[in-house]
């Protein structure tokens, strides 16, 4: 999708955040978010992308507050997050919202969806009368084109995609700025998968919402994002303009993330493709190493060298607005091009 003006404002703005949890006996800290930084704007969607257990959880549950930060600073709507009071936090917090992944378990099965639905109302607007609260959850309902009837009954009632749709409604009836959407549609079928992007896509435009999206699919994500953020072991390896990212991957771990997707030019399918071979044969000579101190990607990376080992890279911003911590970004480019950049 076209980029969103960079003039509107940050909404969210997560700052060189870190996140470490406990290894198991004897292993360490798990770095599960190192340094990582990302902004979403006003308006705007933001594909988080990365294999499992890269981090994207747990980014969205540090700006939930739900995460041990260890460093770096999270902002919304201008707001210190990470700092705040709990009462602030609570304020904020209904401008921010969330949907996961399995509908099914975050709805309770012992309650009706206008129950469900009325809590976060209630959590906002604490004295609001009971017919304010039936009014509210009856139109979040209409939004995500359910019927208001559907209150009365239970999420058992429902298929997957129309549980997904009251969780939607859930998420919106605080009307917040900000959804994060944690692989929204990876449990349903594909058709299903296509109908609630269209609907998350149909509200964003009518409502103004902005996404923190997260998916391990960089399919799916392309279709709904503006900006792309490319996750690898709790670091963010390039980030850009969707289109920028998808036409000139410069990262070699966004081009092994793309190579799987079909693109309609042959010449870079293939030069994608030699170069995911080319990383899994690498692999089978490197030991992948904990993460030290260079760069997280290099013990799978067919184009890791000494450097790559042993420092991290910095990020560093491209002529098309795209930012890429590599080495050799340089080098690559202009090999793949015949020297033309
Ligand atoms: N509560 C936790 N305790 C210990 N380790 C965790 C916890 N939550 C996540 N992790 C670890 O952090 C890393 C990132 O996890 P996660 O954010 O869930 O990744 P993703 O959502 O990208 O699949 C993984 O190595 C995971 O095992
Ligand atoms: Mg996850």
């Amino acid at each position: 999708m076209t980029a969103v003006a960079a003039e509107r404002e940050v909404l969210l703005d997560v700052a060189g955040l870190s996140v470490h949890y406990r290894g198991e006996a004897g292993a360490g800290v798990v770095r599960a978010v190192d340094d990582a930084s990302l902004q979403v704007r006003e308006f705007e969607t933001v594909g988080l992308v990365g294999e499992s257990g890269s981090g994207k959880t747990t980014i969205g549950r540090a700006v939930l507050g739900l995460a041990p930060v260890a460093g770096g600073e999270i902002s919304f709507a201008g707001e210190q997050l990470t700092r705040a009071s709990a009462r602030k936090r609570r304020l904020l917090c209904a401008d921010l919202q969330v949907i996961f992944q399995d509908p099914y378990s975050s709805l309770n099965p012992a309650r009706k969806i206008g129950q469900t639905l009325a809590e976060p109302f209630r959590a906002k607007h604490r004295r609001s009368p009971a017919e304010g609260v039936e009014h509210k959850v009856g139109r979040a309902l209409e939004k995500v084109g359910l019927d208001p009837e559907v209150a009365d009954r239970y999420p058992y009632q429902f298929s997957g995609g129309q549980r997904q749709r009251i969780a939607i409604a859930r998420a919106l009836v605080t009307d917040p700025r900000l959804i994060i959407c944690d692989e929204p549609v990876s449990s349903l079928d594909l058709s299903v998968q296509a109908q609630v992007l269209n609907l998350l896509r149909t509200l964003q435009t009518e409502l103004g919402l902005s996404y923190l999206f997260v998916s391990h699919d960089l399919a799916v994500v392309r279709h709904v994002s503006h900006r792309i953020v490319i996750l690898y072991r709790g670091r963010v390896m390039e980030e850009g303009p969707a289109d920028a990212v998808y036409a000139a991957p410069a990262h070699p771990y966004t081009r092994i993330l793309l190579a799987a997707a079909p693109i309609p030019d042959p010449a870079e399918q293939r030069r994608r493709r030699a170069d995911a071979a080319a990383t899994r044969n690498e692999r089978m000579h490197k030991a992948v190493t904990a993460v030290g101190a260079g760069c997280p990607f290099a013990a799978r990376c067919a184009h890791a060298t000494a450097v790559c080992e042993a420092e991290q890279p910095d990020m560093e911003t491209l002529a098309n607005g795209v930012r890429v911590a590599c080495h050799h970004w340089r080098e690559l480019r202009s090999v793949e091009h015949g020297g033309r950049r």
